[in-house]
């Protein structure tokens, strides 16, 4: 049976440790210049009906370095633009193509290709979920910490699609998750449910509070992500104002641990989600996380296409 990743939530931690393992070899090989080609043949289809400069880079480029190929399918350009469902679409791409990334708005939208393709989705971002970023995210903190289990991620600012695949990940690793948002952008329920529900298994702890200084407090990694996400661009203003406060500065650096990783998904908003000294001091891996995207989206495909 076909298996896609449109949320964190879908894989087991066995799965995820799968892929991580994997990210590890793949990214070896490749850096010894001796990388593997278990995708000749197969052809990567990609749907962004949002910007994008990391995932979409990172899909073509692993692709290719498998030994695929990548199709670009801009919807405009497609018969979706001019109203032929997605229904029948799915179908029709499932006949050519081995496998599909899509960023779209609405979670629904890649759960609708989903259900009609028989080929592997693979969600490059929705309003609720980036599982793909917290892949390569806790890969990122695996291979700096040499663990993830037990170790304290502190994420500040809006509970967004990151936070979201962030807690989802944390919960199904075991690594210990505190969140501080301003009151009216807290994560989602239904997710921080079921994710407290897999972190209950895993013997680790999913806080949602409101001072970032506490949630900073002994951490061993320190994330945060804009505060006004794509589509939400008219709400910024109102957001600069609601965020005041939820910056990764100096100050929280210096209450979580002295090796605490900084972290960022990016696009970053200097002097807003971040300040700009801490996103460019030592203790900041948010370029490694950019690279391992390629890594741990390479593993992804080889796992899910192959
Ligand atoms: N972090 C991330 O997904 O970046 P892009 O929007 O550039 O793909
Ligand atoms: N939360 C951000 C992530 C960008 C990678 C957004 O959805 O715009």
């Amino acid at each position: 049976m076909k298996k896609d990743i449109l949320t964190i939530n879908e894989l087991s931690p066995e799965d995820i440790s799968d892929i991580l393992n994997l990210s590890a070899e793949l990214k070896g090989k490749q850096k010894a210049g001796k990388p593997e080609c278990p995708l000749i043949g197969k052809t990567l289809g990609m749907i962004f009906e949002k910007p994008s400069t990391r995932t979409r880079v990172s899909f073509e480029v692993g692709i290719y370095q498998l030994g695929g190929q990548a199709v670009v399918l801009p919807v405009s350009e497609l018969q979706i633009g001019r109203g032929e469902p997605i229904a029948d679409t799915a179908r029709v791409l499932s006949r050519y193509i081995d496998g599909m990334v899509i960023r779209t708005f609405d979670h629904q939208t890649v759960e609708e290709w989903a259900q009609y393709t028989s080929i592997p989705v693979i969600n490059g971002l929705t309003d609720l979920h980036h599982p793909c970023q917290a892949l390569a995210d806790a890969f990122t903190i695996m291979e700096r910490k040499g663990q993830i289990r037990r170790l304290k991620l502190a994420y500040i600012g809006d509970g967004n699609n990151v936070a979201h695949s962030l807690i989802e990940i944390c919960a199904k690793t075991g690594m210990n998750i505190s969140l501080a948002c301003p009151k009216g952008y807290e994560p989602d329920k239904g997710i921080v449910e079921q994710a407290m529900k897999d972190a209950k298994r895993m013997g680790s702890r999913i806080e949602i509070i409101k001072e970032p200084l506490e949630a900073a407090r002994y951490a061993d990694a320190l994330y945060t992500d804009v505060w006004a996400s794509m589509g939400q661009e008219k709400e910024h203003k109102k957001r600069v104002k609601a965020f005041k406060g939820y910056q990764i500065n100096k100050k929280l650096l210096n209450i979580a641990k002295p090796e605490v990783l900084i972290m960022h998904c990016l696009p970053a908003h200097r002097g807003e989600e971040i300040a700009g000294d801490v996103m460019e001091g030592k203790n900041s891996v948010i370029f490694d996380q950019a690279e391992n995207r390629l890594h741990t989206q390479k593993a992804v495909m080889v796992r899910l296409i192959k």
